[in-house]
């Protein structure tokens, strides 16, 4: 497995596997690497030839009272785990390599970035939408994998390779948990231990939604996982929302394709989960 620091290496690489006729599967991430990366990297691995990995902790999608500065930088184990899970090289750029001087282009997906998540992080999607894209840029890739714990990302990521007619295949990957039910994340490394205790509670909400019958309304359906939220003590909400899972507008009705979407904040750390709903 390689280690790849410069955009033009990276892209260097990739146009190699390419011109050998190789299928590329790329795994885009900020690093502090769990189960839930290492599913994408298997999946890609599984269905490609070559499995390149970003790791860039990428600034633009910060707001400036967010975790950006503290958010865990742990390379060394990130690149044991890429390896053991059958990447062929990790992509892991400097700031000044993807944002040199003079840098002055953003990427906006408008509507599907502004709710949800994108009402409480402001210029988050901007900052996602920028990235990928130049990262999809640099390494051209066949497919391209991501989490739907981020589901509003892969939503967003999905319209922009659209409406750019990028030459990619956008993969959506299940949501990997822990045993209680606790979504994989980088930042469940900030829950207290009072709080990592009560976490699960919001998927075990979520998925007492999900198991509503069709004659609940998505008032009622939303009432009520609202209500189950708030019994855990010290948590705020974001926003409960039953969306279409292909355009994220809001439910009137109980309809197939739909997603509970959450986002709620448990002392410091802001947790995000979603379940389908049948
Ligand atoms: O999901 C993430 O880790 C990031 O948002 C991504 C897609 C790597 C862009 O920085």
């Amino acid at each position: 497995m390689r280690t790849i620091r410069g955009p033009g290496a990276m892209a260097a690489a990739s146009a190699l596997w390419r011109q050998r006729g190789l299928s590329v599967g790329f795994v885009p991430t900020m690093g502090a690497l769990h189960e839930g990366h290492v599913s994408l990297v298997r999946r890609a691995r599984a269905e490609n030839r070559r499995v390149a990995v970003s790791i860039f902790v990428n600034p633009a999608q910060f707001g400036p009272q967010e975790d950006y500065r503290r958010y865990p930088r742990t390379l060394p184990a990130d690149l044991a785990r890429c390896r053991r899970a059958g990447a062929d090289a990790v992509f892991c750029p400097e700031a000044g390599g993807v944002y040199p001087e003079g840098f002055s282009t953003q990427v906006e997906v408008r509507g599907l970035s502004d709710r949800l998540c994108g009402r409480f992080r402001p210029g988050h999607f901007k900052g996602v939408a920028t990235v990928v894209l130049k990262l999809l840029n640099i390494v051209r890739p066949h497919a391209a994998y991501f989490g739907e714990k981020d589901f509003q990302q892969l939503v967003v990521i999905r319209r922009m390779a659209a409406d750019l007619d990028l030459p990619v295949r956008v993969v959506g990957c299940p949501i990997i948990r822990e045993s209680d039910g606790l979504a994989m994340s980088s930042r469940n490394r900030y829950l207290g231990r009072e709080e990592r205790s009560l976490a699960p509670l919001l998927h075990g909400a979520l998925a007492w939604g999900a198991r509503q019958p069709r004659g609940a309304t998505p008032a009622v359906l939303l009432a009520g996982v609202r209500k189950r939220i708030l019994r855990v003590p010290g948590i705020s909400i974001d926003y409960v929302s039953l969306v279409d899972g292909r355009d994220l507008t809001d439910a009137r009705a109980r309809a197939d394709g739909q997603r509970l979407l959450a986002a709620v904040r448990l002392g410091g750390t802001r947790l995000i989960d979603n379940v389908e709903v049948a």
